[in-house]
């Protein structure tokens, strides 16, 4: 039986055959980018010469425990090619991404690479966004009142009764409130159905408070999915 886990490392497995030797690469988080790390890092012993943004702190300890050569994002001007996770992907390759916490670096990485490859399980190929709920960073300064504003965009979306959580802290860290690699707060938002998401992503932005949202929309150019008989490879439509 193909596991879960092994869809995932399939699918990163086959994205880094888009890897070319001196490609400053955008390396994203999560247990699916995890397998990509590690396929890179064997390349890299084989003779790959690459550098690479890690996009969490978590990717970083990772990327430096496979031998992968990382170069400090303010050095950098290009990045030809994002591989990343995401918690959901619809037909048109608008995610979800967050769900690991880092979607602010994430999304700074995917908005300025040349290409961004999703590698994801088949599970994460949804017909429609929202059933994952969404993850928004937000400023931790009067908390409360960002949310507020947050629900009446979500209502004003068409979100009926959404449910906001403020995502919290991992017990073996003493509980409390989660906190990003930069210091914010995370709001999951069970949505259900998203009807528009560049509109709900646009909106939310505005909001001052949110740092940023969990939507990627118009970004990735390629979905590569693991499943029970291989991979899925999707290209977003052109324009
Ligand atoms: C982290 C992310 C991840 O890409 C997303 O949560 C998917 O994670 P996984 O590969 O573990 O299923 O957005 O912020």
């Amino acid at each position: 039986m193909t596991t879960s886990d092994d869809k995932k490392r399939q699918a990163a497995e086959e994205a880094a055959k888009y890897i070319q030797d001196g490609m400053t690469l955008g390396l994203g988080t999560g247990s699916t980018a995890a397998h990509l790390v590690a396929a890179v890092g064997l390349m890299v012993q084989k003779g790959l010469t690459v550098r690479c943004i890690p996009t969490s702190e978590e990717t970083r300890r990772l990327a430096e425990a496979a031998g992968v050569e990382l170069i400090d994002p303010d050095e950098s001007t290009v990045i030809d090619l994002v591989i990343d996770g995401a918690d959901e992907c619809d037909g048109d390759l608008n995610l979800i991404k967050g769900g690991g916490g880092a979607l602010l670096r994430e999304k700074i990485i995917a908005s300025s690479g040349t290409r961004m490859i999703v590698i994801a399980d088949e599970s994460k190929n949804v017909a429609q966004l929202g059933k994952f709920a969404l993850p928004v960073e937000i400023d931790r300064f009067s908390w409360p009142l960002t949310i507020q504003k947050i629900r009446r965009v979500l209502e004003a979306q068409g979100i009926k009764a959404p449910s906001l959580n403020l995502r919290p802290g991992p017990r073996e860290a003493g509980g409390g409130v989660y906190r990003t690699d930069g210091g914010n707060y995370i709001v999951d938002i069970a949505c259900v159905r998203i009807p528009d998401a560049d509109a709900l992503d646009r909106a939310l932005d505005m909001i001052p408070g949110v740092v940023e949202t969990g939507l990627f929309v118009g970004l990735a150019d390629m979905a590569i999915f693991g499943t029970d008989a291989g991979v899925t490879v999707v290209e977003a439509k052109k324009a």
